[in-house]
């Protein structure tokens, strides 16, 4: 076996299986998005392959989410580059990626939270269609009141970081259950005799979050990674659609992603989960380049994702798909009407990662890591197999297994109560290398 192979398999199961992870690290601490990768079972395989580069690596994840991935690769000094349709995943990572002082952050915190405590307006800044059903009116004051103050600062890249804060405290304030990342209302009497206040959340997020970047410098100062207080390569995070186009000119030598393992909808609603925070976020302090109409419907973001959209007639999708992939063909052919309708939405899923795919391999380098963490789920009771479906798109395109490895997912963040239970409780880390 050739030894980064090897190396690469030598990573103890404790350490894949998240064991010894540490729940509170930089990297998780600053918003809790759905379904982020643990930093600590990715660490292991980018060092070993960063090794096997020889430390000159340029780091690629076009289904960015959190930027646990993005993180990661500068700590290890490398350029990292990212991508991610959901304007919430992108300013997640533009935070977590920028270089913060963490002294210029308490001041704005003490400008923000001084303008906070003398607003006595009780207007309200946001409209949009049933506001009323998400927020109570007193939190729509108090949120009112902390939008106010972080308009007022002048630096787009504090503000930024502030908004992120107003993001969380939303999730924490409003009306939706944090139990699922569809939205769906509290119980009216839970509502009425919840004691939640915005501007105490909001207070004690940013304390948290500060405190956070500031640890995170220290790793990076401490890695030899930042001079005269900037990152000394490159760290670019864009907002854009992977199936339809890799927005940067620059090449890469390594990949490292977890796509999602299906169509929003039915899996993971990213969408859902970020529709009420960027209803409070202006559009231009995240990004005016961003070609999609986030805030038209609360299904907006999700549909425009992997799998979401009906752009061709089924038959000539699955004439396409189920040639470079026999198992999905296999799959898809064992139902009839109601069940094979409901299984399309797999073979749309899998032709837009297939696309998706397609973009990114003209941006990786000969001899290039490509690192796909995928786990399988179920469809009508049936496994769609997730893993053995991604190696045979791979195959078509010529670009075989390096090497692969399995972890439980236990501690991958899951809502606890909605349909990701039809998901399975393993996933499969695939290694692929591409040809000289
Ligand atoms: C499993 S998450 C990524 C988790 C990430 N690796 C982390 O550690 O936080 C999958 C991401 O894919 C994004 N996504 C879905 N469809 C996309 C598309 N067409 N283009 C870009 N990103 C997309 C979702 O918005 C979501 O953030």
């Amino acid at each position: 076996m050739n030894s980064v192979k090897r190396n690469i398999k030598s990573i103890s199961s404790e350490t894949l299986n998240g064991k010894n992870y540490i729940r509170n690290d930089f990297a998780r601490n600053i918003l809790n998005y759905p379904a982020m990768m643990v930093p600590s079972v990715q660490e292991p395989i980018i060092e070993k392959l960063s090794f096997a580069l020889k430390d000159n690596v340029s780091m690629i994840d076009p289904f960015m989410g959190a930027s646990n991935t993005l993180v990661t690769g500068m700590k290890y000094g490398m350029n990292v580059f990212g991508q991610d349709i959901n304007p919430l995943s992108l300013l997640i990572s533009q935070v977590k990626t920028c270089i913060y002082n963490p002294q210029e952050l308490y001041e704005a915190e003490q400008r923000i939270v001084s303008l906070i405590n003398s607003d006595e307006s009780v207007s309200i800044e946001i409209s949009f269609t049933n506001i009323e059903k998400w927020f109570t009116k007193n939190i729509q004051i108090e949120l009112s009141k902390i939008y106010r103050a972080i308009r007022k600062e002048p630096v787009l890249k504090t503000r930024k970081f502030f908004w992120l804060a107003i993001a969380e405290t939303i999730r924490l304030t409003s009306n939706d259950r944090t139990s699922t990342f569809k939205m769906h209302m509290r119980p009216i009497d839970e509502i009425c005799l919840r004691q939640v206040s915005a501007l105490k959340t909001f207070k004690s997020i940013i304390r948290r979050n500060i405190k956070s970047i500031d640890e995170y410098i220290n790793v990076l100062e401490s890695n030899g990674c930042l001079n005269n207080g900037s990152y000394i390569k490159t760290a670019q995070v864009l907002w854009g659609d992977s199936s339809s186009e890799i927005r940067t000119n620059n090449t890469f030598n390594l990949l490292v992603t977890s796509p999602p393992y299906g169509d929003n909808q039915t899996t993971v609603t990213y969408g859902q989960f970020s529709y009420l925070p960027l209803q409070w976020i202006p559009r231009e302090d995240i990004d005016d380049a961003i070609s999609i109409d986030y805030l038209l419907k609360v299904q907006s973001i999700d549909s425009n994702s992997l799998g979401g959209q009906i752009k061709e007639k089924i038959k000539d999708v699955e004439e396409r798909v189920f040639e470079k992939s026999r198992t999905l063909g296999k799959f898809i052919n064992q139902f009839k009407g109601g069940e094979r309708k409901k299984a399309e939405k797999v073979t749309r899923f899998i032709n837009d990662l297939d696309t998706s795919i397609d973009k990114i391999l003209p941006k990786m380098e000969n001899n290039s890591y490509l690192v796909w963490t995928i786990g399988n789920r179920n469809v009508n009771k049936q496994v769609v197999q997730n893993d053995s479906i991604l190696k045979e798109l791979f195959t078509h395109k010529g670009i075989s297994l390096f090497t692969d490895l399995e972890r439980e997912i236990s501690n991958k963040r899951m809502p606890g109560r909605n349909n990701f239970s039809n998901m399975m409780s393993k996933e499969k880390i695939l290694i692929f290398k591409k040809p000289f």
